[in-house]
Formats: structure tokens, C-alpha cells, sequence
């Protein structure tokens, strides 16, 4: 296998950023291909901890190239932001390790302005999203008004399409949200900037990749979010504006499908989402309390509480049917050392009725009642174990289990967030 992709098959943040981490170390590239800086990853890597939006992860080792793909949006402030922290750091962020898509689309300040002052007028209704522009961002690139990163070489023209595709927002900021209102000279300004310090990183990520294909070296293609905020999959409205699903690579990137060779779904031990929507196996008691205490389940990129539920083996599948899972890489069983009980829902009751979907609507996804397997817990501290023989019978069985119901074999099992509290059952690339 010369190629990966990785998918997070809950509501995100279901530790990514590791697992990329590990499997980098035998990548040559890695490439991030839908979303933006509303993911988050936070790294450990010799003793220092990075927290990571839009640069991908496999800049933190020495001779990897790092690749944001066409899908994804970018705020050019944000990612300077990382480039700056980096290279503060002593590491070398240069356009030969950093490329990025020059069709990939721009988030400007006027979407940021907008997902904000949306988000605060819809009340009960908001959809929790991070605040960042990426749902208007990719609003502009659906409605043909967006700015692409390769609009940065002509500033005049940059200009032109920004106050054509402002026009229409300024009046709904001013007028409809009483909200303040980015200034085109100012945005102005600071494109001059963009266009100075990254336009040296722009390229046809799509031909690079290709060529990477075409002589067979190591590519991680690393998912933002989770399949259950898949604007297609997911629990709409209550999702994110691109597809986190493999297949999304096709796309995001410019590749055939037939070129995917492998994909890993990761798998948190339980369940977390963060934002509104639809969550079957929520727990708002002491358990919930006590996971989102273990877990330090708090965003990364929003410091938002997470709330936290029982695993949900009805998602689990749904991914693994999606996206062609071939391992689940379970991460965080650590947290749930200390619980007497385990339960993983099965299937759910909805009117009566034994379904094993999530419905459409979302009026009928919260009437979803969860129906559990229970399974003995166990107390030790399990962040020594390197293999499944190191951990107690019924942490095991809670894995087997977890494996049989979702239908795809463990790749490997995080029990810890350093690189080395790993139980790799899967050789990669
Ligand atoms: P948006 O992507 O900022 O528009 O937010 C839409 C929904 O997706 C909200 O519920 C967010 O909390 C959620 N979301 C977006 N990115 C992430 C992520 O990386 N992890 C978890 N949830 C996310």
C-alpha cells in the first residue's frame, strides 16, 4: 500500500492528529484535502505541543512535504499565523515542504463576519459552527463568486472580485444583522501581504500529487471532521460545509477512485460531538461529566465543551460502509478506565420500530432511542500497553465487540497521546 486516507467516523476530533502524526513517520507526503481551519489537531512531538488548523501535520517531520489540496478553504491569516508559529519554532516551512492549492478557495473577512453574526441571531436554531467562515466561504465557491488563492498574483483583478462578491453581504451585515462590516481597503491591505508571502507556495497540487502517484511514494491523505458532519452523510443541517467521507478525495484533490488504496477510520473509544445536532447516545450525567474530564474533551479550535456520549456502533458502520473502511484505528480507550459498564448502542428504536440508520430528519434523529450492549469495564491504567495481550480480558472483549459491530478489523489502538502509548496491530505503507 503507498497510499492512505484517513477519516474520522463520528463528529471529529476523534484524535486524528496522532495517528497522522505515527503514520507520517513513513510518509513522504501529507495532504489535506476538504475543510479548513474549523478542524484542530493538537501534537505532542518531542515534548512540544502544536496546535495545528490548516497546515498539515506532516511538516513536523524533517523531509516530508506538506500538501493543502484545492478542497480545502483557507484563511490566508491563519495559515500564516501557523507558518510564523513554526518557523518561531526552529522548523523549516519553506515552499518546498508547504504546497499549497492555487485553486483552493479563499476565506475572506467578510465570511468570518457573516458565519459570526448568523450564528448569533439563530438563538436556539444556531448550528454551533466554529465561527471561522468556512460555510460562507464555501457558499461563494458553490455561487461562482469565490476568490481563489491564485487570484493573489493580480491584486486589480482581486480587488474587482472581492467588491463584486461583498456588495451583496455588506448590505445583509449592515442592514439585516446590525453587524459590523469589513472595509475592501483594509481587506486590501492585507492581501498585498498574502499575495507577498504565499504566493511563493502556490502550485497545481493536483499534478504534484499525481506525480507522487505516478513513482509510488507514500501518501497520507489526511480528513478534517467526521463523516456524521458530511454536508451530504450527515445530520443536516447540523454539519460542516464540505464532505470529510474518503471518497472526497476524488475530488479535493483531483485523483481517480481506483487510486485509493487503503483507508483508516478513526474511532474514539465513546462518543463526542461538539455544536447542535442530532446525538443518539449523549450522556448528560456523571458519566458524560466523567469522560469529557477524562478525555479533556474541550475543541481545540473553539475551547467549546464536547459533549460526550456511549460509542455508537449505528455511526461507526455508517462510516465504514461510506467510506470502504478497512481498519478502525480506536483511539482514547485510556479515558474509559474507571467505568464499572460499558455500552455500545446497537441499533435504535424509533416509533416502535428497530432501525439501524440514523433518519433523514432531523426531528426524527433525536427521537432515535439508543438500545445497548453492556459490557464489564475495567479500572487499571492501561497507557503502558504496546500490545492487546497487555490489556485487561475486558478491554479486549469491548474492542472485539466494538470491531464486530462496526465490520472492520482494529488497525490499532491509542491508549495514551503520546506517539508511543500505541498498540499498532497493522503495518502501513
Ligand atoms: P463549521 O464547520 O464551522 O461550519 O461548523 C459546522 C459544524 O461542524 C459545527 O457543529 C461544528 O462544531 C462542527 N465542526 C466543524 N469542524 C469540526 C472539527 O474539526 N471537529 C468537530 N466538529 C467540527
Amino acid at each position: 500500500m503507498s497510499n492512505l486516507v484517513i477519516v474520522g467516523a463520528q463528529w471529529g476530533d476523534e484524535g486524528k492528529g496522532k495517528v497522522v502524526d505515527i503514520l507520517t513517520q513513513k510518509a513522504d507526503l501529507v495532504v489535506r484535502f476538504q475543510g479548513g481551519n474549523n478542524a484542530g489537531h493538537t501534537l505532542v512531538v518531542d515534548g512540544q505541543k502544536y496546535a495545528l488548523h490548516l497546515v498539515p501535520s506532516g511538516i513536523l517531520h524533517p523531509g516530508k512535504i506538506g500538501v493543502v489540496a484545492g478542497g480545502v478553504v483557507i484563511d490566508p491569516e491563519v495559515l500564516l499565523e501557523e507558518i510564523d508559529t513554526l518557523t518561531a519554532r526552529g522548523l523549516k516551512v519553506t515552499p518546498e515542504v508547504l504546497l499549497i492549492s492555487e485553486k483552493a478557495h479563499v476565506i475572506m473577512p467578510y465570511h468570518r463576519a457573516l458565519d459570526q453574526a448568523r450564528e448569533g441571531l439563530k438563538g436556539e436554531g444556531r448550528i454551533g459552527t466554529t465561527g471561522r467562515g468556512i460555510g460562507p466561504a464555501y457558499e461563494d465557491k458553490a455561487s461562482r463568486i469565490g476568490l481563489r488563492m491564485c487570484d493573489l498574483r493580480d491584486l486589480d483583478s482581486f480587488r474587482e472580485k472581492a467588491e463584486a462578491a461583498m456588495a451583496e453581504k455588506m448590505h445583509l451585515l449592515t442592514h439585516f444583522y446590525k453587524a459590523d462590516t469589513p472595509n475592501i481597503d483594509q481587506i486590501m491591505a492585507a492581501a498585498a501581504v498574502w499575495q507577498e508571502r504565499l504566493v511563493p507556495y502556490l502550485t497545481d497540487t493536483r499534478m504534484f500529487v499525481q506525480k507522487a502517484l505516478d513513482e509510488d511514494r507514500r501518501i497520507l491523505f489526511e480528513g478534517a471532521q467526521g463523516i456524521q458532519l458530511d454536508i451530504d452523510h450527515g445530520s443536516y443541517p447540523f454539519v460542516t460545509s464540505s464532505n470529510p467521507v474518503a471518497g472526497s478525495v476524488t475530488t479535493g484533490v483531483g485523483l481517480a477512485p481506483q487510486k485509493i488504496q487503503g483507508v483508516l477510520a478513526l474511532v474514539k473509544a465513546y462518543s463526542t460531538r461538539v455544536g447542535s445536532g442530532p446525538f443518539p447516545t449523549e450522556l448528560s450525567d456523571a458519566t458524560g461529566d466523567f469522560m469529557r474530564k477524562q478525555g479533556a474533551e474541550f475543541g481545540t479550535t473553539t475551547g467549546r465543551p464536547r459533549r460526550c456520549g456511549w460509542l455508537d456502533a449505528v455511526v461507526v458502520k455508517t462510516a465504514v460502509d461510506l467510506c470502504g473502511v478497512d481498519h478502525l484505528a480506536v483511539t482514547k480507550l485510556d479515558v474509559l478506565s474507571g467505568l464499572g459498564e460499558l455500552k455500545i448502542a446497537t441499533h435504535y428504536m424509533l416509533d416502535g420500530e428497530k432501525i439501524d440508520f440514523i433518519p433523514a430528519e432531523v426531528k426524527d434523529a433525536e427521537r432515535c432511542q439508543p438500545v445497548y450492549e453492556t459490557w464489564p469495564g475495567f479500572f487499571s491504567d492501561i497507557s503502558k500497553a504496546r500490545k492487546l495481550e497487555d490489556l485487561p480480558d475486558t478491554a479486549r472483549r469491548y474492542l472485539d465487540r466494538m470491531s464486530e459491530l462496526c465490520g472492520a478489523p482494529l488497525g490499532l489502538v491509542s491508549v495514551g497521546p503520546d506517539r508511543e502509548q500505541t498498540i499498532m496491530l497493522h503495518e502501513y505503507f
